[in-house]
């Protein structure tokens, strides 16, 4: 049998969250660029990352399990899925958990466990580490508390008195008038030492106004049978945002936005509208970066010092060099774009797009898997396929890369286009691939290339221009 641990952690996801309307699972709705469960599983990654971690699933569960197997992040963790066939409540699902293999195993008696929810996406890695801290001697559990000047739907935290001991916490479903009145509200959050978890979730019952059992209902057990216990009253109130609702989630994904940009903001970067400009945690960015309105940046993007991206710029997965200036509406993904290259306004780089240093890509240039060398223009309403093309480079406005002819040649839909160093290619080209246009060689204006130039060469591939004296006014006169 492996060992069992002192330290355990799960996580309830079992729900559909109704409140959303929609076919989504709840927890794998998106903030930050990722399902709010990856939230809370970044949290534990970095506060304890070898804790045996039980997500309890239930509705659309090959959803939830394949998104989170799909994030590298999670593969050195130590984590079970665990089947709640039925939703029958909080206390219920936790109790899959504990009396699942994962529970019984793994879990040391004296061990405790960290129970969250995966619908409070905002909570923090030090509050994470408090709640992982070991129980004071005899203690059963820590409960974790906030108050809010709204409590609406929260359940509510009933103590002895205004200040004494906490004696239950009751839902709001369940609640008289009295008890929803009060602003200390419980967030679904507690520490529990394993024997008393195990023991007092067989003790649940679900007569209540949900018919559900109750997790909340263990506080109770716990103050009748007079056991010791800790509360943790968090300050933060908004790291403690439960989502049920698409509402809920617009205001939790605005304050991890503002967490965001006042972080970089604070180290230098400059952002002319907070309210329009969204920045996931996942991306880096410089000391004098300048971020216009309506910039969204997504992914492993990283801006590098002193670069600028004008209104509506959207990148993903896209990194920026010094000095770049993107300029409005460009759009990048997976791609890399060189130190001081200006580029757009309207530009669009599709994957695997590479333009080098102090290059210069116009308005209405798309790249797609393209390479384009230092100190090269490719200036106006351009298509650039499947090509690499060298430095110092002019290309004129209006190039296409020809890079499919609708075949599959030794198992490749799309062919290859080069073009060497210092060419000159004139306006409205086209060149038909695979095609290579040598080193230092100039295309006339208007051409189609279809055979490969060699260096130092001019092709011309247009047919010659007739010029007819006279001839137009002739026609005006018929
Ligand atoms: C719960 C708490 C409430 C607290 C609130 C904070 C209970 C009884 N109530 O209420 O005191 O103020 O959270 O957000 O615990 N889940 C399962 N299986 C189930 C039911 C729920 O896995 O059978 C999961 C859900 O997927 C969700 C979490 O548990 O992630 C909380 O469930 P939810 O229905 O949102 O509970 P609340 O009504 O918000
Ligand atoms: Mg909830």
């Amino acid at each position: 049998m492996a060992s069992t641990s002192r330290m355990g952690v799960i996580i309830l996801a079992a729900g559909q969250g109704k409140r959303m309307h929609s076919s989504l699972p709840k927890v794998l709705h998106e903030i930050g660029g990722e399902p709010m469960l990856f939230q809370i599983l970044h949290r534990i990654r970095e506060a304890a990352p070898d804790a045996p971690v039980a997500i309890v699933v239930g509705h659309a569960r090959e959803m939830v399990e394949a998104a989170v197997r799909s994030c590298s992040a999670f593969s050195a963790m130590n984590l079970t899925f665990v089947h709640q066939p039925e939703q029958r409540g909080t206390g219920h699902a936790a109790r899959c958990a504990m009396d699942a293999p994962w529970g019984n195993d793994r879990i040391a008696e004296k061990g405790s466990v960290l129970v969250l929810p995966g619908d409070l996406p905002l909570i923090s890695k030090r509050l994470v580490e408090q709640l992982l801290a070991p129980l004071g001697k005899g203690e059963v559990l820590r409960l974790l508390t906030c108050h809010l000047t709204d409590p609406t739907g929260y359940g509510r935290v009933v103590r002895r008195g205004s200040r004494g001991p906490v004696l239950r916490i009751v839902e709001e479903k369940d609640a008289n008038l009295r008890e929803r009145a009060i602003r200390e509200v419980a967030v679904s959050i507690y520490s529990f030492q394993a024997a008393f978890l195990r023991f007092g979730l067989h003790r649940l019952s679900n007569k209540n106004a949900q018919s559900e059992y109750y997790l909340t209902d263990l506080i109770s057990q716990a103050a009748r049978a007079k056991k010791k216990s800790e509360v943790l009253i968090w300050e933060r109130a908004e790291e403690l945002r439960g989502i049920n609702d698409p509402w809920e989630l617009a205001q939790a994904r605005r304050i991890l936005n503002d967490a965001v940009l006042k972080r970089w903001s604070l180290q230098g970067v400059k952002i002319l509208d907070t309210q329009s400009t969204w920045v996931d945690p996942s991306v880096e960015l410089a000391s004098d970066v300048t971020l216009y309105p309506g910039v969204l940046l997504s992914g492993t993007t990283q801006i590098a010092a002193g670069a600028t991206l004008g209104p509506g710029v959207i990148l993903r997965d896209t990194i920026v060099g010094e000095q770049a200036n993107v300029k409005a509406g460009s759009i990048a993904e997976k791609s890399i774009i060189g130190a001081r290259v200006q580029l757009g306004p309207y530009a669009h780089l599709r994957p695997e797009s590479e333009v080098g240093e102090d290059s210069k890509i116009g308005n209405f240039v798309e790249l797609k898997k393209s390479k384009i060398g230092a100190h090269t223009s490719v200036a106006h309403l351009s298509y650039l396929g499947d090509a690499t093309v060298g430095r110092n480079v002019n290309i004129g406005c209006g190039f296409i890369t020809c890079n499919y002819d609708g075949r599959v040649v030794n198992g490749e839909r799309k062919h290859r286009t080069i073009i060497e160093d210092e060419v000159f290619m004139g306006s409205d080209c086209q060149t038909v691939a695979p095609v290579k246009i040598g080193r230092g060689s100039y295309v006339a204006s208007g051409s189609t290339v279809v055979e490969d130039v060699p260096p130092d060469s001019l092709a011309i591939a247009r047919t010659r221009q007739v010029t007819k004296p006279g001839y137009a006014k002739k026609l005006r006169q018929k």
